[in-house]
């Protein structure tokens, strides 16, 4: 090999090195504000590390996002789910994302940049009332994906949250949550959706519960 290859292929090599030693260091940045952000919020954080990428990936999966066009995301926190979403939505797709915690806002509006993504500094309760504001929303979402700690909510959140979800859903509609509670929220989810399947993913640590909702039932 010639001297001027090796020294290419040296390069390429260097070059992917530092590629792969930047990533690692995002993801340990990430988990290191992530558990800053439990500790000083633990309540509204409700985990300990943000979502692993094979979850994300399941979630849009369930969600049918490649299939989509309108798509809301409620806590998405750093952002793992948010650019799964995004890497699998249609070019003409749209993701509304609605977070209360600043410096989570902050981060996002520093790494996320796509024209499809609106950011919201929204509680989840306000899906639908967004819906009813932004004229891209409409119809109805065609998916609403959540990470929101329930389990450490009050009761009334969390109806709050399922009923104006179930409004801002389009006629087709589907509402993908991911817990680490196995028990929690499936009879609040019962009361507001007329389907409910649940599936385990046994390998993230701790095992996470991602529970599929369809047909709102209609209040009164
Ligand atoms: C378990 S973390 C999940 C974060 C991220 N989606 C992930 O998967 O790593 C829960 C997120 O929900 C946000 N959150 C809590 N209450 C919320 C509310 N009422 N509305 C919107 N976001 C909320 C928190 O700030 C946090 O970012």
């Amino acid at each position: 090999m010639s001297s001027t290859r090796m020294s290419n292929s040296r390069d390429r090599h260097h070059r992917s090195d530092s590629v792969i030693a930047r990533k690692a260091l995002a993801i340990l940045r990430s988990y290191w504000d992530f558990l800053g952000a439990f500790a000083s919020a633990h309540r509204t954080i409700g985990a300990v590390a943000p979502t692993s990428h094979a979850v994300a990936e399941r979630m849009t999966r369930l969600a049918g996002i490649p299939h989509v066009r309108t798509v809301a995301e409620l806590g998405p926190g750093t952002g793992p789910i948010t650019r799964s979403i995004l890497a699998a939505l249609p070019s003409n797709g749209r993701l509304w994302a609605f977070e209360v915690y600043e410096p989570f806002l902050d981060q996002l509006r520093a790494s996320i940049d796509d024209p499809r993504f609106t950011l919201l500094a929204r509680s989840a309760e306000d899906v639908n009332a967004i819906r009813q504001e932004d004229a891209a929303a409409a119809g109805g979402f065609d998916a609403i994906i959540s990470s929101v700690p329930f389990s450490l909510m009050e009761p009334e959140q969390t109806r709050a949250i399922l009923r104006e979800a179930g409004k801002a859903l389009g006629p087709d509609g589907v509402f993908v949550a991911l817990q680490y509670h196995p028990r929690y929220l499936a009879p609040y989810l019962r009361d507001a959706f007329e389907t409910v399947e649940r599936s385990v993913y046994p390998w993230n640590v701790p095992p996470v519960l991602l529970l599929r909702a369809r047909h709102p039932r209609r209040q009164e």
